[in-house]
Parts: structure tokens; sequence; C-alpha cells
């Protein structure tokens, strides 16, 4: 069985996972969601998850009935009817079934549409990972803080889509996106670092970004072993003139983008600090 949902509580196969047509997240994009993962056979981090699906559904005053331990619990319950190893868990949480094809909320008065989907657990190949990623920096802009807030994991991911889209239209295999300012701000789906002479940056939350998980972790890490790794504003020309880039994201740990806007970064290559990170970072989330 690879593939199992439950939808608002009952566990079914993919033949039978339907929701409304009047569900608010397939009208509008109106809910938010969170992807999990295992490692080796466990939830990782979930609280981290909860912690962050509860703040972006505060953020869009969507209540989320459920407690850390009753996602967990209803999580273990599908992954149980999906079978053995390692899982890819994504929740979804709608401001529910609408009585109208209306925007306002007030046309939403009943409880939100909670869907888990889990399937194996799919990561980037061993060749992918020495290879690296091509990325191309899009005319695209990531949403404005004020607009819709990047931080809100919501289910309308257009800006994200548009900005893929134009990388690939390049032959690229990710975008990166700057914001209205001109400074970077993330990948459609990862956070975004850079190495250079030796230090390594990311943006910080205020250029407008998601504060991913892997992302926290890996600045947790840093802390911990004292390594240079800041939160600093990246302008366009530092960017294309870093040593390295990487990736991080729940489904990637830490890849390696080898290829900007055509032109190699660094020798083309997944760099030393990007390799050295990715070790660390495997044995803090991972200790044999
Ligand atoms: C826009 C965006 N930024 C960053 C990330 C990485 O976040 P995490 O490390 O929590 O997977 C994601 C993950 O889906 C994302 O969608």
């Amino acid at each position: 069985m690879p593939v199992m949902f439950q939808i608002n509580g009952k566990i079914v196969p993919e033949s039978e996972a339907y929701v409304p047509a009047m569900d608010r997240g397939f009208l509008f994009g109106d809910g938010v969601y969170e992807v999990i993962r295992t490692r080796g056979g466990k939830l990782f981090h979930p609280e981290l998850h909860y912690a962050r699906l509860t703040q972006s559904a505060q953020r869009l005053r969507i209540p989320f009935p459920w407690s850390l331990e009753e996602l967990e619990k209803n999580i273990e319950a599908t992954r149980e009817a999906a079978g053995t190893g390692e899982h890819y868990v994504r929740i979804i949480l709608t401001r529910g079934t609408g009585l109208a094809p209306n925007i306002d909320p007030a046309h939403a008065p009943s409880a939100p549409n909670i869907v888990l989907l889990v399937r194996p657990l799919e990561l980037p190949s061993r060749e992918q990972y020495e290879k690296g990623f091509s990325a191309w920096l899009v005319n695209t802009l990531r949403n404005h803080r004020q607009a819709l807030d990047p931080a809100i994991k919501s289910g309308n991911y257009l800006n994200n889509i548009i900005a893929l889209m134009e990388a690939k239209d390049h032959g690229a295999d990710v975008a990166l996106l700057l914001n209205s300012d001109g400074f970077l701000t993330e990948a459609p789906t990862s956070n975004v670092w850079i190495v250079k002479d030796g230090r390594t940056l990311t943006p910080p939350p205020e250029a407008g970004i998601l504060l991913g998980i892997t992302r926290g972790l890996l600045l947790d890490m840093a802390r911990r072993e004292d390594l240079p790794v800041y939160e600093e504003a990246i302008s366009r020309e530092t960017l294309l003139e870093a040593d390295e880039i990487f990736l991080t994201s729940t489904l990637k740990d830490i890849l390696a983008i080898t290829a900007l806007n055509g032109n190699p970064v660094g020798d083309g290559k997944p760099g030393p600090v990007t390799k050295d990170l990715a070790r660390r970072f495997h044995q803090f989330v991972e200790p044999d």
C-alpha cells in the first residue's frame, strides 16, 4: 500500500481520498501544511513541525483542533496502514468546506478539513548529492512579508511555482528568489545558504522566508560547534560571488548548488564547507 490518507479521521487509500469541491484549500489555497519525514523509523522532530503548523494556522485564523499527541497518534495510525520503511508525511489543514465559492471566511462556519498523506520517503539520489543542483536567480520576486508572509506555510504556493517554472525555462533545477529590496530570500521549497571567505551565511527572517526546520537545526548545530555560520542579509552581488551555495530542507538535508545562471559555483562541484556541514549535520541528526 504505497500511499495512504487519513481524511478527517478516516484512513483511506488514494482511490477514496477526496475532499469536497467547496473545500477552501481547493478553491483559494486557504489552508496550511507541513511535511515531516521519518528518520530511523521515527517522526523527525514532530514538535517543531507542530509548532510551525499551529503558528501558520493562527496567522490565518484557522483553528487546528489537535494536540501534538493527537497529531502523532493519527500519523502513526496512517503510517501503520501505509506499511513499513521510512515515510514522507504531509499534514494539510484547510479552513474547511465553504457554503459558497465566496472568499469571505464567514462562508466557512464549520470545522476545518484535515488530511494526512503518508507515502514512502523519497530523497535525492547519491548522484544528485554528488553533482549538486543547478539554480537560476529568477525575476519573480518572493512574496512580500506584508502581502503573503513566506513565514506562513500556506497551501498557496503559486509564487514558488511561478519561480520554479521560470528557472526550468532556463534549464535549471531550482529557482533562487530575491525580495523587493534586492536581497536573497530562498528557493521554492528550500532555504538557501552561501559560503564566502570561510563564512557561511543564510538570509535572516526579515528577508521574508519560511523558517525551515532544517535551517533551524543547522543553525543550532553551528552554534553548539562554534562554527562561523551567521544569519545575514545577502545581496544579489554577494550571491553571484559566492564560493559555495547550498540548500536545506526536510527532504534534502543539505544539497549543494553547483551552477548559478549557467556558470559554475566555485569549481562546479560541492565545496569543502558544504561537504563538511553535511557530514556534521548527518552526525548531529543521526548520531551513531
Ligand atoms: C518555501 C520553503 N522554504 C524552505 C523550506 C525548508 O523548510 P524545512 O527545512 O522545514 O523543510 C520549505 C520546505 O518545504 C519551503 O517550502
